[in-house]
């Protein structure tokens, strides 16, 4: 524990958070008894709620905070930045924060990813790669081409266009029709392999390989633009590739000249010991999407890599040939204008006020220095296998049925029959997770999230500092709330 707010000043900011706060992805109506939940300050792996209370942070936010909380030197140099160059747009002007960041991320990234186009977060990025594949292959006279392959349960972001490529139905339903071409694929869950697979987990990865082959061949491949990945994929309880697996999806991709876009949200910047979550698992995108690590948190930013190939027809325009003058006049003209003058459309017609944001920049160049500084990709190498074998210590109660993931991203799936696998019905798991777990958890100062958007899973993704007492203490947090909703069944 440590000094919180006064008894008046919490109370003061529970009466207007339940009156003017709106929570995302969250059900209001269960803060009308109870106390919404208030963070007030993070230092290094842990966070302190209002009443001074130390919680564990095992999902770094929200997958975010890979350099752990309260480190100064970003807060100083946003405070920096923000003094000389508060703000100016990536509209036909650059600065100098975003030109520093583009030029090492490009030099961090594989292969020929060399451009960055940035955005304030991981929907935006996601949505402007799906744009950038119809408007390039648009550009190189394949216009048909719009649909996008991605994999059941996975979660890609809300904006109506990630919303399209995201797969799980729950939180799409309510915003019907989204825009068309979104294509699901079965997922990588081993654990949850057909039977005919089950026992070989490579003939596994190349069935769901071969699954988005038999998509591109159904859909029929002149109308398919893109297949979005993540390395390991979040939702469901992450579900590392099967070997094999994205060799033989970058083989089918080429083969129908279809893009690969990594979505690298969660994956990147350490979360799987490398700087991108393609290099560990050894493949090729053709686009990266990040967004989350790339500033701790420390202010919002996100963007996507594109390769040298996919750029190379927006460098060839005859606006662009003209120089900044024509680039500038574009920029101030009406966007209804300017894709009528260009026919081809060699402008990628797309952008956000605050996309690149000098204050993130600067932020994201210090948050790439502490990396550096503190060998983090090294600490999580170092440290993943300890970290497994801790949580995997879990295996013992009756209701864990899996421990997996890779790097410092986890997921244990529970189940109500270890022998059979056999799942919890819908009515188990909001008793289960919502009516037990989440706040068991919480109480006993350990933030992770127990979803249950797939089959119920407790997920861990804590800062890249954490060393063994941390896993310990999340094993043994986790450790006595399971066992106590192993009995209250
Ligand atoms: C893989 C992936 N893509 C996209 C998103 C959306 O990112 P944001 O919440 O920043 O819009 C997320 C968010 O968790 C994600 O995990």
């Amino acid at each position: 524990m440590s000094a919180g707010y006064s008894k008046d000043e919490v109370a003061a900011l529970q009466e207007k958070a339940k009156r003017h706060l709106w929570l995302h992805f969250t059900r209001m109506s269960s803060y009308s008894a109870a106390d919404v939940p208030v963070i007030v300050r993070g230092e290094g792996q842990y966070v302190y709620d209002q009443n001074g209370k130390r919680y564990l942070d095992g999902l770094a936010g929200l997958f975010v905070s890979q350099i752990g909380h309260g480190r100064t030197e970003l807060a100083e140099a946003g405070a920096r930045q923000a003094a000389e160059l508060a703000y100016f747009p990536l509209w036909s002007y650059a600065h100098p924060q975003a030109i520093a960041l583009a030029d090492r991320l490009a030099a961090l990234a594989p292969g020929d990813l060399n451009r960055v186009f940035f955005t304030t977060s991981g929907s935006e990025a996601v949505e402007s790669a799906w744009k950038l594949a119809k408007q390039y292959f648009k550009t190189i006279g394949e216009p048909t081409r719009y649909k996008v392959l991605s994999r059941s349960i996975a979660y890609h972001g809300t904006s109506m266009g990630a919303l399209a490529i995201t797969g799980l139905p729950g939180i799409k339903d309510p915003f019907e029709p989204l825009p068309p071409g979104g294509v699901r694929v079965p997922n990588t869950n081993f654990y949850r392999a057909p039977a005919f697979a089950a026992d070989d987990i490579t003939a596994f990865g190349e069935w769901a390989a071969d699954e988005i082959e038999r998509a591109i061949l159904r859909e029929g491949p002149d109308s398919v633009a893109a297949v979005v990945l993540e390395p390991c994929q979040n939702s469901g309880g992450c579900f590392p590739p099967p070997p094999g697996y994205f060799a033989r999806v970058r083989e089918i991709c080429d083969t129908y000249g279809v893009l690969l876009v990594s979505d690298e949200v969660i994956c990147a910047f350490g979360r799987l010991g490398y700087y991108f979550g393609c290099q560990r698992y050894g493949y090729q995108p053709d686009i990266i999407t990040f967004a989350k690590g790339v500033t701790s948190g420390y202010a919002p930013l996100g963007g996507m890599l594109v390769s040298d190939r996919l750029m190379a027809p927006f460098m060839s325009d005859a606006a662009s040939q003209d120089g900044g003058h024509v680039a500038l006049a574009e920029a101030h003209a009406d966007p209804q204008q300017r894709a009528g003058r260009h026919s081809a459309t060699a402008t990628f017609l797309h952008g956000v006020t605050f996309a690149g944001h000098p204050v993130s920049c600067a932020v994201a160049m210090a948050n790439l220095d502490v990396f550096e500084k503190e060998d983090l990709l090294g600490n999580v190498r170092s440290h993943e296998a300890p970290f497994r074998s801790t949580l995997e210590k879990l295996n013992d109660l009756p209701i864990v049925g899996e421990v997996r993931g890779d790097g410092y991203f986890y997921g244990i799936e529970l189940v109500k029959d270890k022998a059979t696998r056999q799942t919890f019905s819908d009515d188990e798991c909001e008793r289960l997770l919502r009516g037990f777990l989440s706040q068991a958890l919480f109480d006993a100062g350990l933030i992770c999230r127990a979803d249950d958007r797939g089959d119920p899973v407790i997920q861990l993704s804590p800062p890249l500092t954490c060393t063994q007492e941390h896993f310990d203490e999340m094993e043994q947090i986790l450790r006595g709330a399971l066992t106590e909703a192993w009995n209250k069944l």
